[in-house]
């Protein structure tokens, strides 16, 4: 059986390097993104050693030049093919809003939102030539609720549900699901510079987000909106 071909953005660590070896585990080609070159090439050799082939697509999300250009090489390299794309890269803060910069929220704005929708509009080319195409984007419970200090987080994470909604109407006729994945507090990185004191061994962990994502992409059925329960201990 050929290969799958999945583009996971921001999977040098965290949720996204997760997804990467998940589908990798299954066999995939993995065209791994994040800014640093670096980092991807860690990754790399943990896809190849799961049974995964790796291409790297060292890129910035909200720079929609460089998503074009790097997005077309690492097509060029996958054969132009691509059957799942997880729009997982994505930047988070604390801000209470009376201390929130305009240029922190267009931040905010440009890397969560824009970034999902410049890969997305480069990539669907190719996913349209799958029989088995699918856009997964990463949200958050911070895009059904909000939080204290989470003014720009929640607006980006809220509208990237829009975008899913939004695209799924249109991309039905080309035969693309599209899903949107809610997780609640994972153990990354993301929380190492933040402001508070945070119970990281109750979080969930990378992996239970990977799970949900590769279920969601193995699903019979189309499912648009999928939480992911918080670790039951
Ligand atoms: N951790 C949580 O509690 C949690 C909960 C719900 C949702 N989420 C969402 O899950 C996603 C992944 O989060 P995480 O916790 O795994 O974060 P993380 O550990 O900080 O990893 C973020 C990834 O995104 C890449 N990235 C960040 N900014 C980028 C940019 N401007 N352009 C391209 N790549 C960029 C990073 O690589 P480079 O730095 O090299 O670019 C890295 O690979 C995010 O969308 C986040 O909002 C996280």
């Amino acid at each position: 059986m050929e290969r799958l071909n999945v583009l996971v953005t921001g999977a040098s660590r965290g949720i996204g390097a997760a997804i990467a070896l998940r589908f990798a585990r299954a066999g995939a080609r993995v065209l791994g993104s994040a800014r640093s070159a670096e980092a991807l090439e860690r990754i790399a050799g943990e896809v190849r050693a799961a049974g995964g082939e790796f291409i790297p697509c060292p890129m910035e999300v909200s720079d929609r030049a460089a998503v074009e250009t790097e997005v077309g090489k690492a097509l060029a390299a996958s054969g132009g093919k691509l059957d799942v794309l997880v729009n997982n890269a994505g930047i988070f803060d604390i801000i209470p809003v009376w201390e929130l910069h305009p240029e922190q929220f267009t931040r905010m704005i440009e890397v969560n939102l824009y970034g999902p929708l410049y890969v997305t509009l480069a990539c669907l080319g190719a996913l349209a030539h799958s029989d088995r195409a699918h856009v997964i984007n990463i949200s958050s419970t911070a895009g059904q609720q909000g939080y204290p200090g989470g003014t720009a987080y929640c607006t980006s994470k809220y509208a990237l549900r829009g975008l899913s909604d939004g695209m799924r109407i249109d991309l039905a006729e080309r035969g693309i699901r599209i899903s949107t994945i809610y997780p609640g507090a994972t153990d990354t990185e993301i929380f190492d510079d933040l402001p508070g004191d945070w119970d990281r061994a109750s979080m969930n962990r990378p992996e239970d987000v990977s799970d949900v994502v590769w279920e969601t992409y193995s699903a019979k059925e189309e499912l648009t909106d999928v939480n992911v329960a918080p670790p039951s201990n």
